[in-house]
């Protein structure tokens, strides 16, 4: 019965993934509702490192069933590798499904996707270059290939003929880039849907009937509330709909079935790509979490930018997405820095102080922190077994962050082993 959204609170890389593994053993289905290849969530498993990217972090479990929602889009060639390379683990993919009505990444998308980068110069978004954005610019255009067309042979070479012709000539006339060769794209395409045909099945479906029949579902949100299309950093910020409520269109079930929803946020703040950052650090502490905290993208490998908690962006992402608890991970990650800041308001350049999140650029970009300050720790935590066993600093840390964004914080990550983590 209960069915549990997982949500990233912050610009991404809260270690969703980590705490979708956690209440994986506990969960009978795990689905993916939105995003791409984009995302990229790690699990540990005594010492054992899951990098995954499309895949939903429930398939280290051989009984749970893990499901790709219609609001996804795949790039079956990714998705095949990260197949090949679970399996080459002995990781069994047979509880997998895709739903028929996900969109597929076509190599003109990844094309698109990096020749708008380069023609955007100095204002480009830092996107993944996954071909995310131009994937679901089609799919609103309705001229999308979906998942049902890939195990299609002859439903795909046609849309292949006709979506690739134009495809080919913006690239070739607006870009200057390079066509594709169309026979080429479809044997290979081809070939990836008869590969692909016995993983299909209507996630919609099979959501439903695991509500009914009382079983326990996880949707494992990709990239995050700051990154969502409507109330990100637009447009700083990827193509689809990371809240909650993108659960429902991107699976295809109706809001009664949720039950409980969780934020993950760190207990600091980082973000890969471009756009407004207010609590940034450009000094010797921001590159002290960043190496301390592996702050390296799972995706791209880029260095991810770091800054201190804002409690401002958390407080939004409570409200958006309507959360019952978050999960705070890596607090380790702050041990040995003297005085740590919690950021609780954004003072604007007329003297006001404001305590929700703006809707503009240009509110955020003028804006400046109003910092609270806090005594650090210094101890080692990522061995301690209950939250009060840490020491009183971190306590403090913790109940503070959660009075100012107005959520109970039931989980707390002190390492990135599925085993550290304390639950309140
Ligand atoms: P996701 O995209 O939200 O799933 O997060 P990523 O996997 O991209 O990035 C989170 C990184 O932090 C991964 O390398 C995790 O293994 C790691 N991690 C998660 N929780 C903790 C924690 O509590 N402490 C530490 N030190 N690392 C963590
Ligand atoms: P997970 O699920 C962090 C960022 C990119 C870029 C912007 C747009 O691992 O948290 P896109 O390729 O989506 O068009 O890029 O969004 N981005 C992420 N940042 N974590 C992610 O996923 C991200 N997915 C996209 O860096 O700024
Ligand atoms: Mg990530």
């Amino acid at each position: 019965m209960p069915a549990n959204i997982v949500v990233g609170t912050q610009w991404g890389d809260e270690g969703k993934g980590k705490i979708i593994d956690i209440l994986a053993s506990r969960a009978d289905v795990v689905v993916r509702s939105q995003g791409g290849n984009n995302a990229g969530h790690t699990v540990v498993n005594n010492g054992e490192v899951y990098k995954l990217h499309l895949i939903p972090s429930g398939i280290l479990y051989p009984n749970t069933l893990c499901l790709i929602g219609a609001g996804v889009v795949l790039d079956p060639k990714d998705f095949i590798g990260e197949l090949d390379s679970l399996e080459a683990r002995g990781i069994s993919t047979a509880n997998l499904k895709v739903d028929p009505r996900a969109h597929i990444v076509m190599p003109w998308h990844i094309a698109l996707d990096g020749l708008s980068e380069e023609f955007r110069g100095n204002s480009d978004i830092g996107t993944t270059k996954r071909g995310i954005g131009p994937t679901y610019m089609d799919k609103y255009e309705r001229c999308g290939i979906r998942m049902y067309d890939l195990v299609n042979p002859e439903v795909l070479a046609a849309k292949i003929k006709s979506t690739g012709t134009l495809k080919n000539k913006i690239i070739t006339e607006v870009y200057g880039g390079e066509a594709f060769d169309l026979d080429k794209v479809t044997e290979e395409y081809t070939a990836y849907g008869q590969r692909l045909a016995k993983y299909m099945d209507d996630v919609s479906v099979l959501t439903f009937n695991a509500s009914k029949d009382g079983k326990t579902i996880m949707f494992e949100g990709a990239q995050a509330t700051l990154l969502d299309i409507d109330f990100g950093t637009y447009p700083y910020v990827t193509s689809s709909h990371p809240l909650s409520a993108g659960v429902c269109v991107g699976t295809g079930v109706g809001p009664k079935v949720i039950t409980n929803i969780i934020g993950v946020a760190k207990a600091y703040t980082t973000r890969v790509g471009k756009g407004p950052f207010p609590t940034e650090l450009d000094d010797e502490i921001g590159d002290q979490i960043r190496n301390l905290g592996g702050e390296f993208g799972t995706t791209t490998g880029r260095p991810r930018r770091t800054g201190w908690f804002d409690a401002v962006i958390v407080r939004h992402s409570v409200r958006v997405n309507g959360l019952d608890s978050l999960a705070i991970n890596k607090l380790d990650t702050l041990s040995g820095i003297g005085t740590l800041k919690i950021c609780v308001a954004y003072k604007m350049p007329d003297g006001s102080v404001i305590e929700n999140f703006p809707p503009t650029l240009e509110a955020l970009e003028g804006c400046e922190p109003v910092y609270e300050e806090f005594e650090g720790f210094g101890e080692d935590i990522s061995k301690c077994t209950s939250f009060d066993e840490l020491p009183e600093n971190c306590r403090k840390y913790i109940k503070r962050l959660e009075e100012l964004v107005g959520c109970p914080v039931k989980m707390v990550g002190i390492g990135p082993d599925r085993s550290q983590i304390l639950e309140r």
